[in-house]
């Protein structure tokens, strides 16, 4: 009788913890974050416990999440999944830097909107879709950037605790002509660009043009080639004097002086036709 008892007593003590520990594991898995595992605030954007703030200030390390959240993200052993939120995974281009509708700034790492921020600058003149807000052909990512293919190439985040992007200039930069050799160099403290093809180093270009990255409106006609003061691009040096442009280059500007064929603007070639 007494070791049946105990038998049984056994039994529903085992039943209760089960029970217990499951309902635990449950709550866990419906409630935000214990704090023994994350710590207040790491779902709370105004909190400097905030996890994004945290995988930032620790270089971007996401290898961490992984080894309990699972390799892909959708929840590993803590059955909690960072795609709820995250719907293209953490490691989608657009989780750091970019919107919905492009990978480039705005936004900046740090969040930051206006041009007139270092991290936003002029991304969006080089890069932007809208033709009638770019007055060439789009700039590729490795034009100013080594060339980045996911987010755990050794090219992307660099594992020297500095956060920071690394501007190395590609071939369209460095694009030589007739007794030019561009040096493009970039300057992080007056956020300038000087000695680049693009921006005037080749033969009858304004070779010593040295834009600002966050300030856009330090670029405009008459800034790589041409006269700055007064907006005419006609190139000086050898170049024919005739201002009609159109007569020569017409399948890159119309007789209005309008560019309409910006795919051939910046492009690393003089293109020539005639009027039609
Ligand atoms: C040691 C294992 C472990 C590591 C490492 C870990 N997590 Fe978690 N995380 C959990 C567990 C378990 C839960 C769910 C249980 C809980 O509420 O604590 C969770 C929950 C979360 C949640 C809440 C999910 C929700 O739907 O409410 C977020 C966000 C989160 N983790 C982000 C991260 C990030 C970002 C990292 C990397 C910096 C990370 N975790 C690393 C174990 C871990
Ligand atoms: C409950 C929703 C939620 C879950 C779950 C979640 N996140 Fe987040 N996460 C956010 C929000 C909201 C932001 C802030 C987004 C922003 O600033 O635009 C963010 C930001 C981040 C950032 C920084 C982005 C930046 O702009 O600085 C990283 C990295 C990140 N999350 C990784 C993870 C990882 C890894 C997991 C899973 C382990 C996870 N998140 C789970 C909601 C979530
Ligand atoms: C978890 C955050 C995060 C994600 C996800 C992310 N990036 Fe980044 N990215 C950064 C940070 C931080 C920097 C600036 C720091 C640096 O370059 O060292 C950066 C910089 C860059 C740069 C400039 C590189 C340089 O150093 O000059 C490029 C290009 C880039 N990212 C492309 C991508 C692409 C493509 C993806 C998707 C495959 C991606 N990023 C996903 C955080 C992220
Ligand atoms: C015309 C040159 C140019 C092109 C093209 C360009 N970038 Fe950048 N990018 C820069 C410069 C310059 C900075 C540095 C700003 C600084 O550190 O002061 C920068 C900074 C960044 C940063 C860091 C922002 C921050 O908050 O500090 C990211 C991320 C980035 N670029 C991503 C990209 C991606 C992705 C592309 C292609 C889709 C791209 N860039 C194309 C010039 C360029
Ligand atoms: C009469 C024909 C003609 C007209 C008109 C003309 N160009 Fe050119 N353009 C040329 C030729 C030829 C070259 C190639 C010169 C060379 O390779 O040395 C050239 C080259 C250029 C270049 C590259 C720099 C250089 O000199 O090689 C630019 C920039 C340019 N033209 C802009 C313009 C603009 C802007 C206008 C109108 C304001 C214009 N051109 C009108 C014939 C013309
Ligand atoms: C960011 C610097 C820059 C600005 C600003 C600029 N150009 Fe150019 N332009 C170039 C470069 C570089 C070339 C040399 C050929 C090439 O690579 O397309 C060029 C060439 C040309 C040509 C010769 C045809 C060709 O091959 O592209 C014409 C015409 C021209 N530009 C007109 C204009 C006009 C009009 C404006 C003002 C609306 C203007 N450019 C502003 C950089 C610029």
């Amino acid at each position: 009788m007494k070791k049946i008892f105990i038998f049984y007593s056994l039994i529903i003590l085992t039943i209760f913890g089960f029970i217990y520990g499951c309902s635990e594991v449950k709550d866990d898995l419906v409630l935000a974050p214990s704090p023994d595992f994350h710590g207040e605030g790491w779902l709370s954007q105004a909190s400097s416990n905030f996890h994004g703030k945290v995988i930032g200030a620790d270089n971007w390390n996401l290898a961490q999440c992984k080894s309990c959240h699972g390799a892909d993200y959708s929840g590993g052993t803590t059955g909690a999944s960072c795609r709820k939120c995250h719907t293209s995974g953490p490691e989608a281009c657009n989780t750091c830097h970019g919107n919905s509708e492009h990978i480039y700034p705005p936004k900046s790492i740090s969040g930051k909107l206006l041009n007139t921020d270092p991290g936003v600058g002029a991304h969006e003149q080089h890069l932007v879709s809208d033709t009638a807000l770019r007055n060439s052909r789009p700039v590729e990512c490795q034009e100013c950037h080594l060339p980045v293919s996911s987010f755990s190439d050794p090219n992307h985040i660099l594992k020297d605790g500095k956060t920071q992007a690394t501007i190395v200039f590609g071939d369209l930069a460095k694009k030589t002509t007739e007794g030019v050799t561009p040096d493009p160099q970039w300057d992080k403290n007056t956020q300038t660009c000087s000695g680049t093809y693009c921006h005037g180093n080749f033969k009858n270009g304004n070779q010593n043009a040295a834009p600002v990255h966050n300030n856009p409106n330090s670029v405009y006609c008459g800034t790589c080639h041409g006269n700055p003061t007064t907006g005419n691009p006609l190139p000086g040096g050898t170049h024919p004097t005739n201002q009609n442009c159109y007569q020569c280059h017409g399948g890159v500007i119309n007789s209005n002086g309008v560019i309409i064929n910006k795919n051939l603007h910046v492009n690393g070639a003089v293109n020539f036709s005639t009027m039609h």
